[in-house]
């Protein structure tokens, strides 16, 4: 190579570089341009491995020539370097910016379910009125369940509650809370009682609108010795001020149950019409609460109280008929069925 092809190829080399290095746009690329272009196989590097070939005149001017282009080069691709990092820097800052003064994610918040918000508000007029509350199991004998409340096996009256047996002989599932009026009695005998007893009833039902398999019940007990009829109307009577509001009547309508007597069912003035007849009192102007009465004397010996000396009145309250029809619930079964769009309106 003449001396001319020389320093014409060393511009040729600097120009391509640099046009090459234009291109680069990454961090990754830029290091493929350095190996390629300042490598040790690179053209400037072997225009230095090649000065030992050159004239001796030749080669102070050719290396330092090449100096100068490797310089170049070398200050270009720092160059490229600053801008590549910088911008990958703005662009980090751009798309990983973190607004800390937005709000938090909401979580959501659990609530009650509204047969257990009815039960609740049931079970605290109750208290508020002096009542206990008593727990008593849902996985019952039959004993307790029926023949100590005056239901003998076979007896016709057993048709009222569909039950749910277990695969052990005498074991079921309670179809009512009443049972647990024995377990008190037998508890506190011969104390005075005046208890609620809330929970979950089980019934082999053919389901619809109107019949669910479970269901909660509150359960109400006094016993004591001169208590009366009028005490249980009075109490229910107060009952339904305190949860309906001021003015509200009740009415009890002869009924039969086994385990007391006389036996009622309790009805209160349609809260909706104020008992004027509407859709949810399906024109009565009156909504059934459920059933009650004087405590059976078998029911009170079976517990323990001389019926001689004692006597006490029951009812048994349905807290889904007053969600029903408080909140216009059409369909009994929305209630066990876990529907989020129907739990959440609570
Ligand atoms: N246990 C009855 C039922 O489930 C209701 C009731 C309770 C009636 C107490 C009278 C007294 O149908």
């Amino acid at each position: 190579m003449s001396e001319h092809e020389i320093f014409a190829r060393l511009k040729e080399i600097q120009r391509q570089g640099l046009e090459a290095l234009q291109k680069v746009q990454d961090e990754a690329s830029l290091q493929t341009w350095r190996t390629a272009h300042l490598g040790r196989s690179s053209a400037v590097m072997q225009i230095f491995s090649g000065l030992g070939s050159l004239d001796k005149e030749l080669r102070p001017q050719v290396g330092q020539q090449a100096n100068l282009v490797k310089q170049a080069l070398e200050s270009a691709y720092a160059q490229r370097e600053e801008q590549i990092k910088a911008a990958s820097l703005q662009r980090a800052l751009t798309s990983e910016k973190l607004d800390v003064s937005l709000p938090g994610r909401r979580r959501p918040l659990g609530r009650l379910h509204p047969a257990t918000q009815v039960l609740n508000e049931i079970c605290q007029v109750f208290v508020e009125m002096g009542f206990q509350i008593y727990r008593s199991p849902e996985v019952e004998t039959d004993v307790l369940n029926f023949e100590l409340l005056n239901i003998p096996a076979h007896h016709p009256a057993r048709d009222m509650w569909d039950t749910f047996h277990t695969t052990s002989p005498g074991i079921l599932l309670r179809t009512h809370t009443s049972p647990g009026q024995i377990r008190l009695m037998r508890e506190a005998c011969p104390e005075p009682i005046r208890a609620i007893l809330p929970g979950m009833c089980y019934r082999y039902e053919q389901t619809d609108a109107s019949h669910e398999s479970q269901f909660n019940q509150i359960e109400l007990l006094a016993v004591g010795k001169g208590i009366t009829f009028g005490d249980l109307k009075g109490t229910l009577d107060q009952f339904a001020v305190r949860m309906f509001g001021e003015g509200v009547r009740t009415r009890l309508r002869p009924s039969y149950f086994p385990f007391t007597e006389p036996s009622a069912e309790l009805d209160v003035q349609c809260f909706l019409c104020a008992g004027k007849g509407c859709t949810v009192c399906k024109g009565t102007g009156w909504l059934e609460l459920g059933g009650c009465g004087m405590v059976h004397p078998v029911v009170l010996q079976n517990g323990g109280y001389d019926p001689e000396i004692y006597s006490g009145f029951a009812a048994g309250l349905g807290p889904e008929r007053v969600a029903m029809m408080r909140y216009r619930i059409e369909d009994i079964r929305s209630f066990w069925a876990n529907d989020l769009r129907f739990l959440e309106q609570f």
